[in-house]
């Protein structure tokens, strides 16, 4: 229908993105289509509904040039093929017409670059001219241009970058992964909600481990969540060491990403250890000990839900008082427990208290038997 609906206003038009990307992947059912059209997405939009069962409404967003049909349960978004620029110190970029090949210049991956003809000269071929089809089959992130051009263009594209890295399992490039390190401070011109999208993404992930050891090892991490970075490290005192715990909180969060799909309890995983940077101490007769790190850590949370302006919401709350519990069996066997305040948190969680095994689960790593049991007890 799309394409012979071009075809009557004159204009050629393709299936673009995530949608061809994930077709050809065979991963997941579509939640939007983009089409691409060699005119005004708007007009094609219109055109198409008024064909449409039901007459759906278009919603047209004049500046961006788009318009967006919501049909059945999929969202058909239109766009007209442009070729963009961008301005140093903007994500928004400026826009003029283009050609198919422009508009696929201006993409993020080549994965995401494949376009798939709707028209009756072409229809079902693939127009791909950065193969992004090979990228597919070695399963890698490669970007059009040269990634520092991407990247600067829109740094939003480096937690893209990653975040399709960790979702598809995908390697990204060398070249990119140099792009992301030089370019790493440039993603403080992009807005703190969309990278707590990206982020919910990564942690939402099979394996968020991945994701976060791209984001350490291009330092974007040290920029988003400095309370992670600070974590890494084993110091040692006369003989003495402490578990590295940036590595450990990694393994925590993968161990319970396979029991749980909650995110805010992913993110409780992520933050559990949190308090231990600011509270670790050296004592001549304990060792290292980071005494009352749960609390430290869950007032923690707060700060950084704020300075990330995630809703200050019950959902902040739940994460914090995991945190809190986290090392609830360390708790118990404290004598700070008598504390009233304490008590009653302790009480609290108790509707939560499934999820607070899986995370204790998650971060019983020790081997001792003996240890082992007073833990789940
Ligand atoms: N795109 C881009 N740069 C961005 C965002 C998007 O080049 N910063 C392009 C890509 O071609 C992408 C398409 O716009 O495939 C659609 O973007 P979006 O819907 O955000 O992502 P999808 O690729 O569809 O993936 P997902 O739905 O998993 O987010």
């Amino acid at each position: 229908l799309i394409g012979e609906t071009s075809q009557e206003l004159g204009t050629d038009s393709y299936v673009i993105g995530g949608f061809v990307r994930d077709y050809l992947l065979k991963r997941g059912t579509p939640k939007d289509i983009d089409i691409v059209t060699i005119g005004s997405g708007i007009e094609l939009a219109k055109k198409v509904a008024s064909k449409l069962k039901g007459k759906p409404q278009v919603s047209i967003f004049k500046n961006f040039g788009t318009a967006m049909i919501k049909h059945q349960e999929l969202e058909l978004e239109f766009v007209g093929a442009r070729k963009e620029s961008y301005h140093h110190d903007s994500r928004k970029p400026v826009v003029e017409d283009g050609s198919l090949e422009d508009d696929q210049n201006r993409r993020d991956f080549t994965i995401n670059a494949i376009a798939l003809a709707l028209n009756q000269l072409n229809y079902g071929q693939l127009l791909d001219p950065f193969n992004g089809l090979g990228d597919l089959e070695k399963k890698l992130i490669r970007t059009p241009l040269e990634p520092s051009i991407t990247y600067s263009d829109d740094p939003l594209r480096m937690m893209r970058a990653i975040r399709f890295a960790t979702q598809l399992d995908f390697t990204i490039e060398l070249k990119s992964l140099q792009a992301i390190t030089e370019n790493k401070e440039r993603i403080k011109i992009v807005s703190k909600e969309r990278i707590i999208d990206e982020l919910h993404k990564i942690i939402l992930s099979k394996k968020p481990s991945i994701g976060f050891k791209l984001l350490h090892q291009t330092s974007l991490l040290h920029i988003i969540l400095p309370e992670l970075t600070a974590l890494q490290g084993i110091e040692e005192i006369e003989g003495q060491r402490h578990k590295d715990n940036f590595w450990h909180t990694l393994e925590v969060v993968d161990n319970i990403s396979e029991n749980t799909d909650n995110l805010w309890l992913r993110w409780a995983a992520l933050l559990h250890d949190i308090g231990k940077a600011p509270t670790k101490r050296f004592h001549k007769k304990n060792g290292w000990t980071f005494h009352a790190h749960e609390f430290v850590g869950s007032k923690m949370v707060y700060k950084l839900f704020k300075r990330l302006r995630m809703p200050l919401n019950d959902k902040m709350k739940f994460v914090q008082k995991m945190v809190l519990m986290s090392s609830r069996p360390i708790i118990l066997s404290e004598d700070h427990v008598t504390d009233s305040a304490v008590r009653r948190l302790v009480f609290d969680a108790g509707e939560y208290v499934e999820d607070l095994m899986t995370l204790c689960e998650a971060d019983i790593t020790t081997k001792n038997p003996r240890k082992q049991r007073k833990y789940k007890n």
